[in-house]
């Protein structure tokens, strides 16, 4: 293919007239049509890009030629409808965060664009963002030690949504980084939500995931915090990386610490606590450079470059599939007020339903 991929946008609140300003920017592709259900959405779009049509009816957004790819940008609910919609009018999709409500309704979206030999793509940014792509880095080295726990704060006040709780709209982005980081998905989730400010679906939430290998990890969101936080903490024998996205100069640090036993402590386990004595090892803390760069336009250019190469996109279906899944356990705990839940029930397990992706990189100890 020579000519740009023309590329509908579908969902235009928020989030979408990013997509179609990065659209227009990025090589090899152009937005053709953006679709939005409130006809109020449309006016600023037909004037920010007048090149642009702009519809109300998605079956006319899909109907025009020039389109070949569609990116959803409606609310979480919509998705699996929406999605289903354009892989049937045989266009590449790249579906937002959370990819689906329903795991099964992921699968099935999985099942859809396989057949139709279609690129399905979700829009899990975080795995685009240079400080996450430096924390992965520095996890892969030969320096970190054993990973012995991660940890992730992401509150603000609000942006609050409707149709999904802050779990599902915050914690998607947390829980992919880990399954990134980790290339392994929870075995078992414990959490626990609370309803501050309206009473209708959970705002505020703490997850603890059980990863394999003993690997354990925290996730704490809130829509209900007067401090916006976007912090993922990883601890490890021999270094502490902290990423803190808010800070634009620093946003990753690594503290060259640990806490290891004494040379002289004794090795057959016996005796009291007196006989165990650590050492607290404390070195340099390092800020690696970290090469700038939008990851919403990283995320746009490699669905581009997936939709026109056939190529698997980083953020798969599966992928988006199994952040689903942890997000249904994590319902289910704090349903039963923090009861451990496992990730997928192991009836299905059983019968291969439960395939972990990837490599685990939750290491045992050096
Ligand atoms: N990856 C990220 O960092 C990130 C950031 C923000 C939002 N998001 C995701 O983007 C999506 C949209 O978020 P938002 O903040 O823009 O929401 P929003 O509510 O501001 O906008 C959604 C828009 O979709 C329109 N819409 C609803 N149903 C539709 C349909 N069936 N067809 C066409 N249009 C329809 C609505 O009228 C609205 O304009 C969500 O899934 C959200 O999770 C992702």
């Amino acid at each position: 293919m020579t000519e740009p991929l023309g590329v509908a946008v579908i969902g235009t609140g928020h989030w979408g007239g990013h997509y179609v300003r990065l659209i227009g920017q990025v090589a090899g592709a152009r937005p053709v049509v953006v679709c939005d259900t409130d006809p109020g959405k449309l006016v600023s779009i037909g004037q920010r890009f007048p090149g642009v049509r702009v519809t109300t009816d998605l079956a006319d957004a899909l109907a025009d030629p020039a389109v070949h790819a569609a990116v959803i940008c409606t609310p979480a609910s919509t998705h699996a409808a929406v999605a289903q919609t354009c892989l049937a009018a045989g266009k590449h999709i790249l579906v937002e965060k959370p990819i689906t409500t329903r795991s099964e309704d992921a699968a099935a979206l999985i099942d859809t664009a396989a057949a139709a030999g279609l690129v399905l793509m979700v829009g899990h940014t975080f795995l685009f963002n240079p400080s996450v792509l430096k924390v992965r880095e520095l996890i892969r080295r030969p320096g970190l030690g054993k990973i012995h726990y991660l940890y992730s704060r992401r509150t603000n006040l609000g942006p609050i949504r409707r149709d999904v709780n802050a779990m599902w709209d915050l914690a998607s982005h947390d829980v992919s980084i880990f399954n990134f980081m980790l290339e392994a998905v929870p075995e078992w989730v414990s959490a626990v939500g609370a309803r501050v400010l309206n009473g209708r679906q959970e705002d505020v939430g703490f997850a603890a995931l059980g990863y394999p290998h003993g690997v354990v990890a925290h996730i704490h969101v809130s829509w209900a915090d007067p401090n916006k936080v976007r912090e993922v903490v990883v601890v490890a024998a021999n270094q502490r990386i902290v990423m803190n996205d808010m800070d634009p100069q620093e946003s990753v640090r690594v503290f060259e610490r640990g806490v290891e036993p004494h040379p002289t402590a004794p090795l057959n386990g016996a005796g009291g606590i007196d006989d165990f004595p650590m050492t607290l090892r404390d070195g340099d803390i390092i800020s690696p450079r970290i090469e700038p760069s939008e990851p919403l336009r990283n995320q746009v250019e490699h669905f581009i470059e997936c939709a026109r190469s056939g190529r698997l996109p980083a953020t798969d279906g599966a992928a988006g599939r199994d952040v689903v899944r942890v997000l249904e356990a994590i319902d289910r705990s704090i349903a039963e007020n923090g009861a451990p839940k496992p990730v997928v029930p192991r009836r299905r397990a059983m019968n291969g339903g439960g395939r972990m992706r990837g490599a685990l990189v939750a290491r045992s100890p050096r």
